[in-house]
């Protein structure tokens, strides 16, 4: 599914269904320049849902981000822990301490742990730079490019245990030009990350995804 223009995933507009739905607090976790994180602390009625942005490198510059805009922010070391799993403890207490019930990622690089997926189970969303499930892992762009495919783009999905596997919430088609190179293309990509982000975001805080099956619902 590609959407495009106002189709779902691309523009939230909450519908007034009678309904009061619970909304979601979040931890934002990222490890690198944070250009998302931006997106989100400049969205609309995204901001103020964000508890704590966690790194797991303290010179993180999304951590200064969100200090510049009065976020609480926290560090958990990789180094300071003897495995994944411990790792991941420490990091969904944190969370769970920050009054956080989901979390987002955006570009965070360590790979949580199963037991970490499952206590968040349905209430972890993360973006990837390719039309998922191509070219899952670290290397999207520069695969895609590789590859010779002529469209890419971004997904944003639920995460499972299994890395850029989960249930797709939204995804946006960029073209790949003839003389494009890992920057530039990535460049692109992430123009549309920053549209896409914190409109699904912005409904996962408000109640508004929901999961059948493989199938996210948005209402
Ligand atoms: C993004 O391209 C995202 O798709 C990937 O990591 C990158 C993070 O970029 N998961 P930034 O730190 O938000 O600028």
């Amino acid at each position: 599914m590609v959407s495009s223009g106002d189709a779902p995933g691309c523009t939230y507009t909450p519908r007034r269904t009678g309904r009061r739905r619970s909304q979601i607090e979040i931890a934002v976790l990222a490890s690198g320049s944070g250009t998302n994180l931006q997106a989100l602390i400049e969205a609309p009625g995204v901001s103020p849902h964000i508890r704590v942005v966690v790194s797991d490198r303290p010179e993180a510059p999304a951590l200064v981000r969100a200090r510049e805009a009065g976020i609480e922010t926290a560090v958990v070391r990789w180094s300071d822990h003897p495995h994944r799993a411990s790792f991941s403890v420490a990091l969904a207490d944190l969370v769970e301490e920050a009054g956080a019930k989901g979390v987002v990622l955006a570009g965070f690089m360590r790979v949580l742990s199963a037991d970490f997926v499952e206590r968040f189970s349905g209430r972890i969303l993360n973006i990837h730079p390719s039309l998922l499930p191509a070219f899952p892992g670290a290397r999207a762009v520069e695969s895609a490019l590789g590859h010779g495919v002529k469209l890419t783009g971004v997904t944003v999905h639920f995460v499972e245990e299994a890395v850029d596997s989960g249930p797709i919430v939204a995804q946006r088609a960029v073209e790949v030009l003839p003389d494009d190179t890992v920057d530039t293309l990535h460049r692109r990509i992430q123009v549309e990350e920053h549209h896409l982000y914190p409109r699904v975001v912005a409904a996962f805080v408000n109640g508004a995804l929901t999961l059948e099956g493989r199938r996210v619902m948005w209402s």
